[in-house]
């Protein structure tokens, strides 16, 4: 018979039995189930609900239930429906009579509301190391490639010469940020539900603090509806998980063209790239296609449990068990996909020259020459008048700026003199953007203590 049988004079029919159960997703959370369920047996023998003696064969009852489940011994059972009733099944089973004393004052509502709080609270901080793993290579790779002169785009146009360090630490700051997400998030995942009952509570008097400290939370919840009914703290994570896979398909995205023969600009290690089943010479960059793909998916996690709450009545309503598919999707979806990004990026051969060689092309320095110009007091729109047919001068006789003479230059402007040839250098264009923020590698090195004393911090 069903834990909650009492009522029913029939089975339950397969198919219902089937399409209710949640044991196939939810299962993974058993370790979170124990552990509530530990805190709530010793809580309920300290305030005198139940006796020391049945809160100890519990207990170990529990604690045994949780090593045959290691070891592979324990088999779930889709007739037990969900991680709860196969493990207060398995108790009963185990110790008897008082093991159907463990549910005294409790409810599935709130004890499922505990299992993903804590089990959502254990993959925050291993997401937070990853994100710090990879944030550690980005600064890594930014510190070697400081004086790396590279293209930067608008529109993807050549626009400005960067440094790749400098193109590396905007990824930096994005993934900063999502760390920074991640870990706010927690402020409100971090807070204890048990003594919410099914949604009003329980007349035992809990002592829900002493549950809260033992498993390590920063609070209790304060409304037993909203504490049954809340998944908030899975769409902040699975919109924290939307954002940080945004930066990392935008990230890709760029090391999918940079690994193109058009830019050249890196080439990701065999490692970390796939052949072609016909095409001999292909290396493709899977990898960073696949997370930019994936994106997709965790967007579609969001979505769902945005759409699955939508409109639902307090309290506990049964579509809530469908949350735990798309939260479980973006978590391992996310970790999936920084775990191998990082030695994907960390084996990533740059090629310096390459890029170099790409930041002269497209006039970047056609803004600097324009700079010059309004340096010497010309209004800047003149400058910029000025500059325009210079560059439609050179595309015309297929020139650069660096090698127009300066008499040719005097006749766009007399301002021009012979000190424009350094000035129009490419690396001394990007060393003189030293604004706070700014690409020049003086501005760089700022940016990388920064950055290196801020990741310390996180750890
Ligand atoms: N498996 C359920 C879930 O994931 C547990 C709570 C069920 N509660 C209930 N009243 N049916 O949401």
């Amino acid at each position: 018979m069903k834990l909650w049988g009492g009522r029913f004079t029939k089975e339950s029919d397969r198919l219902t039995e089937d399409f209710n159960a949640s044991i196939a997703v939810d299962s993974r959370m058993y370790r979170e189930d124990i552990a509530g369920s530990i805190a709530h047996a010793e809580m309920l023998a300290k305030q005198g609900i139940i006796s020391a003696e049945e809160k100890e064969q519990i207990v170990a009852g529990l604690q045994e239930i949780l090593a045959e489940l290691e070891e592979g011994r324990l088999e779930f059972t889709v007739a037990a429906e969900d991680v709860h009733m196969n493990i207060e099944t398995f108790l009963i089973a185990k110790i008897g009579e008082v093991g159907k004393k463990l549910h005294t004052a409790r409810s599935r509502n709130d004890q499922v509301a505990l299992d993903v709080r804590l089990y959502l609270r254990e993959e925050t901080g291993n997401i937070k190391g990853l994100i710090l793993d990879l944030l550690h290579t980005l600064l890594n790779l930014a510190t070697e490639h400081v004086d790396t002169t590279m293209p930067g785009y608008t529109h993807m146009q050549k626009a400005q010469p960067v440094t790749l360090a400098h193109h590396l630490l905007a990824y930096f700051e994005m993934l900063r940020r999502d760390a920074e997400r991640l870990e706010d998030s927690v402020k409100r995942l971090n807070s204890m539900p048990l003594g919410s009952g099914a949604l009003a509570g329980t007349g035992f008097n809990l002592d829900r603090e002493f549950v809260k400290a033992r498993l390590g939370f920063a609070n209790i919840t304060r409304n037993s509806l909203d504490a049954v009914s809340d998944r908030d703290f899975a769409l902040e994570f699975c919109s924290f998980a939307s954002i940080l896979m945004m930066h990392l398909s935008r990230f890709s995205e760029e090391l999918i063209l940079w690994s193109s023969e058009e830019f050249g600009f890196i080439e990701l290690d065999d490692a970390y790239t796939t052949g072609s089943s016909i095409m001999p010479q292909k290396k493709n960059p899977d990898l960073a296609e696949l997370v930019r793909g994936k994106t997709g998916r965790v967007y579609g996690d969001l979505i769902a449990l945005l759409t699955i709450m939508k409109a639902l009545p307090l309290a506990y309503n049964k579509d809530l068990q469908e949350d735990k598919e798309a939260l479980f999707d973006a978590i391992d979806t996310v970790k999936k996909c920084l775990m191998v990004y990082e030695p994907m990026l960390r084996t990533a051969r740059f090629k310096a020259e390459k890029m170099l060689q790409g930041a002269k092309g497209g006039f970047t320095n056609a803004t600097d020459l324009a700079d010059y110009l309004a340096c010497k007091g010309l209004p800047f729109r003149d400058a910029h008048a000025i500059v325009g047919r210079a560059v439609l001068h050179c595309i015309e006789n297929s020139r650069v700026l660096e090698d127009i003479s300066l008499e040719e230059y005097q006749q766009f402007s007399p301002l021009i003199e012979a000190d424009i040839y350094a000035y129009l250098d490419i690396k001394a264009c990007v060393e003189r953007r030293s604004v706070p923020g700014g690409p020049a590698p003086a501005a760089v090195k700022q940016a990388l203590q920064e950055a290196a004393l801020w990741l310390e911090s996180m750890r």
